[in-house]
């Protein structure tokens, strides 16, 4: 089995997370080395790339790591953007979520930060909006980045630019420790040969097969089937996320339409009738009219969910072994602040009290059992 030795930090995953830390890093003069096993597999791809901390009702430490990403965002596009020279498509367009009454509205968690909707304000901000709702919140400051066809593309080519190199379709099998010290990976390269890379710095962001390489991660798959139709252009403005569906329409009318949520499914691959008639069901109540839209892609993913649906930042039980896992459904939100949260935990000069505050709230072993 043959040994490659690098000076450079591995980042263990080549979705969404991992290319955003390989670009950081880069940006900060670090030589990164990306491992990827599928880049179709990864949540970066499935997404429907919400931003949107208020319209997902979170609350508490989430709620404040998502609005200080949400703040973020506009610069580390234009960094992307000036990197790759390719648009990421961020829009901020704002967020609809509709009620069925104004009391249910008045409950939502984030209520008081949205504007309040009643149903002439519904139909004005949603022309279209099926009949069931008499109420809603609009979130103007959410919004939405074209993930699918954009982001990533533009990762990738800004990571490129600055020098990051990329072994795809490898499998990384086991981490491998001088006692609590990371010393490398023993990995199965594209031609399915056996070696063994050392390195002294890595980060772990294999989303919902994290536990995988690290058992004592509390992570698990939470599988979700998405969809997209074609609208016509400009029909819907605003994002629609209602209960269990959401319609998040692109500049060019292409209409993404998300997303099952199934623990169950564990890494089960593939569509199922159940949860195709789910999201058809969801079109239905939200937009009537999109029903007749031509449909476009089906496609499915697992979303990395933790205990308490917070991700998993900063140093793991191994020393030079950095987290950066767990996002669940707010990974294209969480992006920017997770990149530039551990850059900083791995550079740790100049480490702000807030940065090390926000490490602490999202620890790894912050849950009293694993799941
Ligand atoms: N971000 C929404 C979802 O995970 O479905």
């Amino acid at each position: 089995m043959a040994t490659v030795r690098t000076e450079s930090v591995l980042i263990l995953g080549g979705g969404l997370m991992g290319l955003a830390l390989a670009h950081k890093l880069a940006l900060h003069g670090r030589s990164v080395e990306v491992l990827s096993r599928r880049r179709n597999e990864a949540a970066g791809f499935v997404a429907a790339g919400m931003l949107a901390p208020h319209a997902e009702g979170l609350s508490g430490e989430q709620l404040r790591l998502g609005q200080l990403s949400l703040d973020l965002i506009p610069s580390w596009v234009n960094q992307i953007e000036t990197d790759s020279g390719l648009c990421c498509g961020l829009r901020q367009c704002g967020i609809v979520v509709p009620f069925a009454t104004a009391a249910q509205r008045d409950l939502y968690p984030t209520a008081c930060l949205g504007e309040s909707l009643d149903r002439s304000g519904l139909e004005r901000e949603v022309p279209g909006i099926g009949p069931n709702w008499q109420a809603g919140l609009l979130f103007s400051q959410d919004g939405q980045i074209d993930n699918r066809r954009r982001l990533m593309r533009a990762l990738e080519t800004a990571c490129v630019s600055l020098g990051v190199r990329f072994q795809e379709g490898v499998e990384v099998q086991e981490i491998l420790q001088d006692g609590h010290t990371f010393r490398g990976v023993r990995m199965r390269n594209a031609e399915g040969e056996m070696h063994t890379l050392t390195s002294h710095k890595a980060v772990l962001c294999c989303g919902a097969w994290s536990a995988q390489l690290l058992p004592a991660l509390a992570i698990v798959p939470v599988k979700g089937q998405m969809l997209s139709l074609q609208g016509p252009r400009d029909s819907l403005k605003r994002i629609v996320f209602g209960p269990g569906t959401y319609l998040v329409p692109r500049e060019d009318g292409l209409l993404v339409v998300g997303a099952t949520s199934e623990p169950e499914a564990g890494f089960m691959e593939g569509l199922t009738p159940f949860g195709q008639q789910q999201l058809q069901a969801g079109i239905d109540t939200l937009l009537p009219e999109a029903s007749q839209w031509p449909p476009m892609e089906r496609w499915w993913g697992f979303r990395p969910c933790t205990p308490d649906g917070g991700p998993l930042l900063g140093s793991s039980s191994i020393d030079g072994l950095w987290l950066a896992t767990g996002h669940h459904r707010n990974g294209v939100l969480l992006a920017a602040i997770t990149a530039e949260l551990i850059e900083a935990n791995i550079s740790g000069k100049g480490i702000t009290a807030e940065q090390i505050q926000v490490l602490e709230a999202f620890q790894w072993n912050r849950f009293k059992t694993k799941i």
